[in-house]
């Protein structure tokens, strides 16, 4: 004869088993584990009154109860796994989902066409042997326009017009000159430096951003010549827009060189026969250049009898938009996707 609480674990089992069976959502399922399982179930129960029983009904029961109890988890783990492989086949055959299909390429950006840009004409210049130097974009007047033979109310500053910050203690830089005077006070000359970076001016068309970007050059050595710079600025637009590019210096002025020139590409639109974009001129302007100023040697502690040098700056912007054929400077700082996934 069987204990009567080994009578009633097997009916409680067998009433279990079938409402488990009857169960058809996974949330059904939390609620029985804890009716059948929980503290206050029956198995708990009959468990904790094992120590009134004696030894010999205390192991019967104990050990029936102990199988109830593990048959009864397992099975609440399986119908809960086949309930929930259900719902998923259910989804997927509702949204007709095909999970074989390969998935969809997460979408990558690339590389800003200033960017591609001025890593094209960097290398050029460190293929050359020069070396790249970062300065500050807030400026003081000294770096900006001083140091650089620009002394206050000189006319040159109205091309250059600036945003001040700070009581005009400070500055936005409006090219990348001053990194010039940086490079040669930190590590004197010779020197064979190039500065890329952002630069800023009061400035807003279709061919200028209050922010643009430049590319400075300067080469300073005992018997640094105008040759040298004609050379050195032929082979960077050769290399750039290719070997048969015409060039050719116009006289120009800059407070910090002299003398000063521009350079002029012909036009890569029309090769030379007169558009738009060259004015019917068939010529280019691509950089401001020149031989170093002595008076901004003098600044710099560098002996202008000794040392000679040439420099250069040039809009990346616009060596972009004649490279790409890009006909408004503004599409580059639009952001728009469909401009920029061209490059
Ligand atoms: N800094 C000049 C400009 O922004 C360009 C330049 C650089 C000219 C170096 C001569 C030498 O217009």
């Amino acid at each position: 004869m069987e204990h009567p609480l080994v009578l009633r674990l097997k009916a409680f089992q067998k009433e279990a088993s079938l409402e488990l069976e009857r169960t058809e959502q996974t949330q059904g399922l939390q609620e029985l584990k804890v009716r059948f399982l929980g503290k206050k179930g029956p198995i708990t129960e009959i468990m904790k009154g094992l120590g009134k029983l004696d030894a010999t009904e205390r192991a019967a029961v104990g050990q029936v109860a102990n199988q109830v109890k593990e048959q009864l988890q397992q099975a609440l783990q399986q119908k809960l796994e086949k309930l929930e492989t259900q719902s998923l086949s259910e989804a997927l055959a509702k949204d007709n989902l095909d999970v074989t299909l390969p998935g969809l390429p997460p979408p990558h950006g690339s590389k800003h066409p200033i960017t591609q840009t001025l890593a094209e004409v960097e290398l050029v210049f460190l293929g050359l042997g020069f070396k790249s130097y970062q300065g500050p974009q807030i400026e003081t007047d000294y770096y900006n326009f001083e140091a650089l033979n620009i002394p206050a109310n000189h006319p040159a500053r109205d091309m250059q017009d600036t945003f001040y910050l700070e009581n005009s203690k400070y500055l936005l830089r409006t090219h990348t000159s001053p990194v010039q005077i940086r490079a040669m006070e930190k590590d004197g000359v010779p020197i064979r430096m190039i500065a890329p970076g952002a630069v800023y001016r009061h400035d807003h068309d279709v061919t200028h951003t209050p922010m643009f970007h430049q590319l400075e050059g300067l080469w300073v050595d005992e018997n640094v010549t105008f040759a040298d710079l004609k050379g050195v600025l032929t082979l960077f637009v050769q290399r750039v827009f290719g070997d048969q590019t015409p060039v050719r210096f116009r006289p120009s002025f800059f407070p910090f060189t002299e003398p000063s020139a521009e350079m002029d590409i012909g036009c890569v639109l029309c090769e030379q026969q007169g558009c738009r974009v060259c004015k019917q001129s068939g010529w280019l302007e691509i950089m401001g250049c020149g031989m170093v100023d002595p008076a901004v040697f003098a600044h710099v502690g560098v002996d202008s009898e000794r040392y000679t040098g040439f420099a250069f700056g040039m809009g990346i912007e616009r060596i972009a938009m004649l490279k790409l054929g890009i006909p408004d400077i503004r599409l580059f700082f639009e952001n728009d996707l469909r401009f920029l996934q061209q490059f």
